[in-house]
């Protein structure tokens, strides 16, 4: 399985585009050691050939262009790119889906909840009817079902299950207050041929004994990498919502509770890697403490173009 990070960064990307905050200016003017993050996506392939991308950010032009892999191969107009599977339906993970409005009828994994957020609160299937069209496969993640298995035709070598995780719907979905099953997914890829797992999930607003085990059986983990700290916005002066209250679980734990260092350094024996990083977390500043921190635990903090093969 070749796994491609495409963006690393959450909401906003690093440096945000109006945020002068310590990180987004020290990045903008050099004054710290810091690389520029698209906001979250990333392909997998079980070949090299055919991809499916998992959640379309809006930054997906970018991201295309700087991968020779997602580039058109065969004829005048081409794309290795074969499926789309949202995780959640938030702003900076599915309006990349305008993006691809040239191409071929995208094939769209996603649940009921989240297509449903995205034919009515945010229109952005109904108004891809009007150009290339998508074909919505549902994952069966509603109600009482909590997990998922699926194929995607394109890629056989592959295996998915997508699990229901604790998390938030987006600010402008009917459910934001409560949440509901099948608004935030976490998925597990599996390479068919050798069992090999990944484990992906940008959002995660808690670890339970559920996530734990799920840590535990991947080879490889893209893991929520948010907030370093739980009031890291209000610190910061830049927003009042802790981050929990945004569906993040920080990677420091408070208030007794543990949070996502601890969680991988107790569940995860594979590589753990972080994705979805704030403007901003200090892990950002690749000379700070927390980076240190996060090195010296085996911790990864994935950055744009980051290549895994499992
Ligand atoms: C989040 O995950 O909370 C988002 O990055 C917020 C956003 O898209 O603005
Ligand atoms: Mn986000
Ligand atoms: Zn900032």
């Amino acid at each position: 399985m070749k796994i491609l990070v495409l963006g690393s960064g959450a909401g906003g990307g690093f440096p945000q585009w109006n945020c002068n905050c310590a990180n987004c200016a020290g990045q903008r003017h050099g004054r710290i050691r810091a690389t520029e993050r698209t906001q979250s996506s990333i392909a997998v392939s079980g070949d090299g050939q055919s991809w499916v991308l998992l959640n379309a950010s809006p930054d997906i032009g970018e991201q295309l262009r700087r991968h020779s892999q997602l580039h058109p191969r065969h004829g005048l107009r081409d794309t290795p790119i074969k499926a789309v599977v949202l995780m959640d339906a938030q702003v900076d993970h599915v309006t990349g889906l305008l993006g691809l409005r040239e191409g071929p009828c995208i094939d769209l994994w996603a649940t009921r909840c989240v297509f449903e957020d995205l034919t009515s609160a945010l229109p952005l299937i109904n108004v891809l009817q009007h150009y290339c069209g998508t074909r919505w496969h549902m994952i069966g993640v509603d109600g009482d079902r909590t997990a998922c298995e699926f194929e995607i035709e394109a890629v056989p070598q592959l295996r998915f299950t997508a699990l229901a995780i604790p998390g938030k719907a987006p600010p402008y979905s009917p459910h934001r207050r409560e949440q509901v099953v099948g608004d935030n997914i976490a998925l597990r890829i599996e390479n068919v041929a050798d069992g090999s797992s990944l484990f992906y999930c940008p959002g995660l607003a808690d670890v339970g004994a559920q996530e734990l085990a799920w840590l535990n059986a991947a080879d490889c983990v893209l893991v929520d990498g948010t907030f370093w700290q739980e009031d890291e916005m209000l610190h910061a002066g830049l927003g009042t919502k802790p981050a929990r209250a945004m569906g993040h679980l920080p990677q420091q734990g408070f208030e007794g509770r543990p949070g996502m260092v601890d969680a991988l350094c107790d569940a995860a024996p594979g590589r753990k890697v972080l994705i979805h990083i704030n403007n901003s977390n200090p892990i950002l500043d690749e000379d700070s403490a927390p980076r240190r921190t996060l090195a010296a635990l085996g911790i990864e903090v994935a950055h744009d173009g980051m290549e895994i093969s499992l």
